[in-house]
């Protein structure tokens, strides 16, 4: 069931490189053995089922959950054993499922919140950029984030990921929360980072929008790689179609 995916020449090493990854919760096993890439400028989505172990691997990147063994790579650096700010200073930002933000601090702080890591960078001119992005949070900004919508959150939240200038943003279930009719909104945002040059790594069960929008894309069940290949290949793969998009 696999596809060799995009050559990558050993001189050229993927932005981002997993390998035999084992991750969990104290002695609970959730990721075996996960090896997977990705290279710059391209979106590459993983899809699974709920538990399948999806957040779990986007936190153990970030440094949040801690990798029992394996090796993670980033820019040909080993990450693996860094702290989680150290993994945004490094260019790596993550953004947590259900556009989770501070309630009770305004849109501007939550975007303030962003810069923790590195406050250097809000001189930079990174909020107007993100105001260009997210018009819809600079007339927010002086409003406290419990006031927004679901649609809206999931901006705040992918605003606050983008403050540390990361070079590849990963995206923890951006459609979860948001009003149907909103989804498209935000995945036109999500190609838009794209457009603006940035390397995203998507985390979905909306398993039809992801495979549209990504290059790439790996199927993960019960915490294993279980399935591989181009967007397109796996769009059209039985397996997918009668599990993951119900026709
Ligand atoms: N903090 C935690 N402590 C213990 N087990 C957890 C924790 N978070 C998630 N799990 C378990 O890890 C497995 C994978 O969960 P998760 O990574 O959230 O899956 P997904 O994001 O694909 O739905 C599930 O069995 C879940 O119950
Ligand atoms: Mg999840």
């Amino acid at each position: 069931m696999r596809e060799s995916s995009k050559p990558t020449l050993e001189s050229e090493p993927s932005m981002l490189e997993i390998n035999n990854l084992n991750s969990g919760y104290g002695k609970v096993s959730v990721l075996r053995n996960v090896t997977f890439h990705v290279d710059q400028d391209e979106m590459v989505a993983i899809i699974g089922p709920n538990g399948a172990g999806k957040s779990t691997l986007l936190k153990t990147i970030s440094g949040l959950v801690r990798a029992q063994s394996g090796e993670v790579k980033f820019e040909n650096d080993n990450i693996f054993c860094l702290s989680p700010d150290q993994v945004v200073r490094r260019g790596l930002a993550y953004v947590p499922e259900g556009g989770r933000v501070f309630p009770n601090m305004t849109v501007l702080e939550n975007l303030m919140m962003g810069a923790y890591s590195n406050q250097g960078i809000l001189k930079t001119g990174i909020l107007d950029e993100i105001y260009t992005l997210f018009p819809i949070l600079k007339n927010r900004s002086a409003q406290f984030a419990r006031t927004l919508s679901g649609g809206e959150r999931q901006m705040l939240a992918i605003g606050r990921g983008l403050v540390s200038r990361p070079k590849l943003i990963m995206l923890d279930e951006p459609s979860l929360g948001v009003a149907p009719k909103l989804v498209d909104e935000i995945y036109e945002k999500i190609h838009a980072l794209k457009r603006i040059g940035l390397t995203v790594l998507l985390v979905e069960q909306n398993t039809g929008y992801a495979l549209e929008l990504a290059d790439r894309g790996y199927v993960i069940e019960n915490g294993q790689i279980a399935m591989e290949g181009t967007a397109s290949y796996l769009s059209s793969s039985d397996h997918i179609k009668k599990f993951y998009l119900g026709l």
